[in-house]
Order: structure tokens, then sequence, then C-alpha cells
């Protein structure tokens, strides 16, 4: 199959911590669905923008990517987080 750009920015930039939708540093703060619905603020009212604000500003031991992704990516990269949250990674 294809790999979608928001799969590529995902794998260099996000999955040297959350490997699967996981996370290897906090483990219970997954990029599942129940746990963004229970750790992301703003996660059930607006669930791409809470993640496109997640990875813009980073949080506690997450780096922030504004200043590393552009826009577009970071808006990719968060619709591929959804799309798997949804899916079941
Ligand atoms: C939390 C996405 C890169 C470490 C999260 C959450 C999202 C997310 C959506 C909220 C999960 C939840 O609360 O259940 C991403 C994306 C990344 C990325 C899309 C790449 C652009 C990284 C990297 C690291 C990391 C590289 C490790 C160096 C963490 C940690 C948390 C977290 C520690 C928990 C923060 C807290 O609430 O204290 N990430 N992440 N993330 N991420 Fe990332």
């Amino acid at each position: 199959a294809e790999t979608s750009n928001g799969a590529n920015i995902f794998e260099a930039n996000c999955a040297s911590c959350h490997i699967g939708g996981g996370n290897i540093l906090i483990n219970q703060k997954t990029l599942k669905k129940e746990a963004l619905s229970k750790y992301l603020e703003n996660y059930d009212s607006d669930s791409i923008q809470a993640i496109i604000h997640q990875v813009q500003n980073g949080k506690n031991a997450m780096p922030a990517f504004k200043e590393k992704l552009s826009p577009e990516e970071i808006l990719e990269v968060a619709a591929y987080v959804f799309q798997n949250a949804e899916q079941g990674w």
C-alpha cells in the first residue's frame, strides 16, 4: 500500500516515542482513542485541533514541533493520528 505523507511524518518525528500509537515515556498517555479522550484536553470537542495544539506546543517531556514542522505537515500528522485512533492502531 502507498504510504501517506502523514505516515512518513509520524515515522520521522513521533515513532521514537509513540511507536504503534503507544507512549514509551508515560505509558498510559497513548495515541489510542480512549487515552486521547481521557488525557488530551479538548479531544472530544475538536479532535484534530487538540492534536495540532499538542504537536505545536509539546507538553512536559514531549517537545514542541512548531519550529520543526510546517503548519501543513502538522495538519497531516494530526489527521494521521486521528485516523489511526479511530481505526485502531
Ligand atoms: C503525548 C502526539 C512526538 C512524548 C502526546 C499526545 C499526542 C502526541 C496526541 C497526547 C496523548 C495523550 O494524552 O494520551 C505526538 C505527535 C508527535 C509526537 C503527533 C510527532 C509530531 C513525541 C516525541 C516524544 C513524545 C518525539 C518523546 C521525545 C510524549 C509524551 C506525552 C505525549 C511524554 C505525554 C505528555 C504529558 O501529558 O505529560 N503526543 N507526539 N511525543 N508525547 Fe507525543
